[in-house]
């Protein structure tokens, strides 16, 4: 079976990217990696992406006079990648709705919170104002509102009580790079699929692979 073209945006450390990097490297992975674009060049992903021997390009948004013609450029080199599908994966820049209406359906992205609780950023201490007890990570389809797209995995991790950001930062990012490869071989293998506002997962829905750390 051919294998789902994917293209990684990121802007920095790249640790999700690794993972999908590690994902495709399997033989029987459903989907490989033929494209990471980083709108800044010191990005350590882009690092990742070349040990790999990944294609990679630096797409520098200040180079763009506004989002429209930067989005464009991503755009093109998208398909000129022949692309099938995006993972936003710490991409620091908002996409217009223009470039994600072109996308919407083929275009997740992984977000460090269990949505639609703690959408933007520093959601871990969002989550530790709010006394949470389990926080997570998802992975959604990018819709133009922020953060609130089609949710198609989640990962649950416990919030312990002398957590700080940083280590419960960690342990969601651990719980990420689990997570995010799982979603990209359900989607590659057409297991889930986008109905309207809602993705339906096929039946063999496991309740054990959608709670990854279920706290006792
Ligand atoms: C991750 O926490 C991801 O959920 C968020 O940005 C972070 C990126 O980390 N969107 P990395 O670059 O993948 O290590």
């Amino acid at each position: 079976m051919a294998r789902l073209r994917v293209a990684v945006l990121i802007s920095g450390r790249g640790s999700n990217l690794q993972s999908l990097l590690d994902a495709c490297e399997r033989p029987d992975f459903p989907a490989e990696i033929a494209l990471v674009i980083s709108n800044r060049a010191d990005a350590g992903g882009l690092q990742r992406a070349e040990r790999a021997g990944v294609p990679r390009v630096v797409i520098d948004h200040r180079a763009y006079p506004d989002r429209e013609t930067f989005d464009a450029a991503i755009d093109r080199a998208l398909r000129d990648a022949d692309i099938a599908l995006v993972c936003l994966a710490g991409f620091m820049r908002l996409l217009t709705k223009a470039f994600v209406t072109t996308w919407q359906g083929r275009l997740i992205n992984i977000h460090p919170s269990l949505l639609p609780s703690f959408k933007g950023m520093h959601t871990h201490a969002q989550a530790l104002e709010a006394g949470v007890k389990i926080h997570g990570c998802t992975v959604h389809f990018v819709t133009p509102d922020l953060d609130a797209g089609p949710i198609l995995a989640q990962a649950a991790v416990p919030v312990c009580p002398d957590d700080t950001e940083a280590v419960l930062a960690a342990r969601v990012l651990t719980a990420e790079h689990r997570l995010y490869p799982q979603a990209l071989k359900r989607l590659a293998e057409k297991r889930a699929r986008l109905e309207g506002d809602r993705v339906i997962l096929d039946d063999d829905f496991n309740a054990d692979q959608i709670l990854l750390n279920p706290a006792d």
